[in-house]
Parts: C-alpha cells; structure tokens; sequence
C-alpha cells in the first residue's frame, strides 16, 4: 500500500490518454448515445477534453494535482454541455478538491480522491447504481478497488480490477431501464443499449490505471 500512486506527471499522462481515448471513441460514443439519447455524448467529451489539452495540460508545468484536476472541471464544465458536463466537471473538481495543495497520492489518497468524485456525480445527478448511467461504472469500480486494496493487493493491480469493475459496469447497463437523464424519457425502449456516460466512465477509470504505479 505505501508509496507514491500518482504524481503530477502520471496525473498529466492519465489526462492526456483519456483525451486520446475519449477522440478515438468518439464516433462509438456517440452512436451509443444515438440509439438512447441525442447523439452528442462522444462529440461533447471530444469538445471538452480538446479544450482541456489546451487550456489546462499545455500550461499545467508547475502546478499541483489538485489545481490541474479542477481547472479540468472548470473546463468541463464551461466546455462539455449537455448532462455530461455537469457531471464530468463535478467530478473532476472534488477529484480535485480532494488533492487541494498536493503533488503526489498515496494509494488511500488516490482511492479518497476517486470516492468524492463519485460522489460529486452522485448529488449532482441525484441518481443511483441501476439507472443507467456513469455511476453504473464508476461505482463498480470505486468497490472493485476497495475490495482489492483491502485484500492486500498491490496498486496496479488494484486498478487493473477497478478498471475491468468499470468495464464491466458499463456492459451492465445493456439490459436496465434508464431512470435518469435524456435516455429515460424512452421509458422500455431505453432495455438493450449500453449507456453512453457509463461506457466514457470506463474509459476514465482506465486509462488511470494505465498510469498509476
Ligand atoms: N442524473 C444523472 N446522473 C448521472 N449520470 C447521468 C444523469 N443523467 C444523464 N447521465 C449520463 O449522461 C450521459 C449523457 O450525456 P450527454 O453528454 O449525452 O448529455 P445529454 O443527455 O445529451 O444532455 P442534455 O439532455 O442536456 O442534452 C448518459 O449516458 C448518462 O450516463
Ligand atoms: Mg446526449
């Protein structure tokens, strides 16, 4: 459990290949959220996550964990639109707030950072595990890595569980009724389609894990 899980550097990594991945998957995104929603989510995510490589990764040199992870959600927030902006922003501020001042997590740093951003998006979004959204991946995940880190297993591979939890998670979502966001006013037609925030969710918490050491 000891030791240094994420540094600024990582941290600046982590930001850069979730913008990788979220324009790599952005066509995919979207469709998804075409079949459930307005098919916007993946051109969101791409539009905001651009203007945080822009905005907060070029200029980041210097700064601490937490600065960066809020000015992400500042961004997000001004950037994305849509439900996903709220949330993602929010999430990125308590992410933040929860590093305020720091340059370096251990691993209960990291995990406490990971818990207040789930729950920013879970009092933003009043929604629980089972609606169909990103907590559908992001709380699976946040469990996963409590359960592997309570078991004594190293961090890599703590968040190689967490990862495959979110992944998990957002397949999960195929079968539910969406009770939250734009997708539930489809009511019975939202059954059989995989949520768009969960399936961004996972890529989230994997492309941290790819990171962290
Ligand atoms: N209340 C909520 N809590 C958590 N996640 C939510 C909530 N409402 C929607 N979401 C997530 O947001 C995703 C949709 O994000 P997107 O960026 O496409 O916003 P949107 O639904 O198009 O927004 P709007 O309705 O404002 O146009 C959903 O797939 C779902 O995971
Ligand atoms: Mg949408």
């Amino acid at each position: 459990m000891g030791g240094i899980v994420l540094d600024c550097e990582r941290n600046l990594r982590w930001l850069e290949r979730l913008a990788g991945l979220l324009a790599e998957q952005a066509g995919p995104l979207t469709e998804l959220d075409a079949a459930i929603g307005d098919a916007d989510h993946g051109i969101n995510m791409e539009r905001g996550f651009n203007a945080v490589k822009e905005r907060v990764l070029a200029q980041a040199a210097g700064k601490d964990l937490g600065t960066v992870l809020k000015q992400v959600g500042t961004t997000l927030v001004s950037t994305v639109g849509g439900a996903g902006g709220p949330l993602y922003g929010t999430f990125f501020l308590r992410m933040g707030q929860s590093a305020d001042g720091k340059s370096e997590l251990d691993a209960r740093e990291l995990r406490d950072a990971l818990a207040a951003g789930v729950e920013g998006v879970r009092q933003r979004g009043r929604a629980q595990p089972g609606e169909k959204t990103m907590l559908d991946a992001l709380v699976p995940a946040l469990e996963a890595l409590d359960a592997a880190l309570a078991a004594g297993s190293d961090n890599r591979a703590a968040w190689e569980a967490a990862a495959r939890a979110a992944e998990e998670g957002s397949r999960a979502t195929v079968p539910m009724l969406a009770r939250k966001g734009r997708a539930s006013y489809l009511g019975e037609r939202s059954i059989g389609h995989q949520d768009p925030g969960a399936t961004s969710s996972a890529l989230l918490i994997r492309s941290l894990a790819e990171v962290v050491g």
